[in-house]
């Protein structure tokens, strides 16, 4: 199947039903993508299919062929960072990392619908993104700087 990620066309073979983050991870190499409970409840694994947020854990790869899809590795526009991963080294919000990769494209999806999310707006997007550190505060926090950096950017994310 033909997969285009992070703006690269790729010819992967794998079963229709192997889900994508094994796609990503054992065959294409792209390990920023993380594996945490394989069914959908922790946002470990999430990536933007057509710009929007998606657990690849429990999408099978046949069903995102042909769409753009973006990863960790290709969040960050060319020579530099997301406004989303700036704030969070601005604000120092990871700890182990592990939950980290997922918790940034969720938040880069949600600042791109809404440029200016309140308190609300955050803890609903992003409460299905489980973080074993509790780095929520910092999370909360790091959205709304990344919001006000991309808002200083004068673009969208
Ligand atoms: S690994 Fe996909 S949601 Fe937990
Ligand atoms: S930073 Fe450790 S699980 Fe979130």
């Amino acid at each position: 199947m033909k997969l285009e990620v992070n703006g690269r066309p790729h010819e992967v073979d794998a079963p229709d039903d192997m889900p994508l983050l094994w796609v990503l991870r054992d065959l294409l190499g792209m390990t920023g993508t993380k594996f945490g409970c394989g069914m959908a409840q922790c946002g470990a694994c999430t990536v933007h299919v057509d710009g929007q947020p998606m657990r690849s854990c429990v999408t099978p790869a046949s069903a995102v062929a042909g769409k753009p899809i973006t990863t960790i590795e290709g969040l960050a526009p060319e020579g530099g960072l997301h406004a989303v991963q700036r704030a969070w080294i601005e604000l120092d919000v990871v700890q182990c990392g592990y939950c980290q990769s997922g918790q940034v494209l969720a938040a880069a999806a949600l600042i791109k619908a809404k440029p200016k999310p309140t308190d609300e707006d955050i803890d609903a997007a992003m409460a299905g993104n489980i973080c074993r550190c509790g780095t929520y505060q910092r999370i909360r926090a790091a959205v709304h700087r990344a919001a006000e950096l991309n808002g200083e950017n004068g673009r969208a994310a």
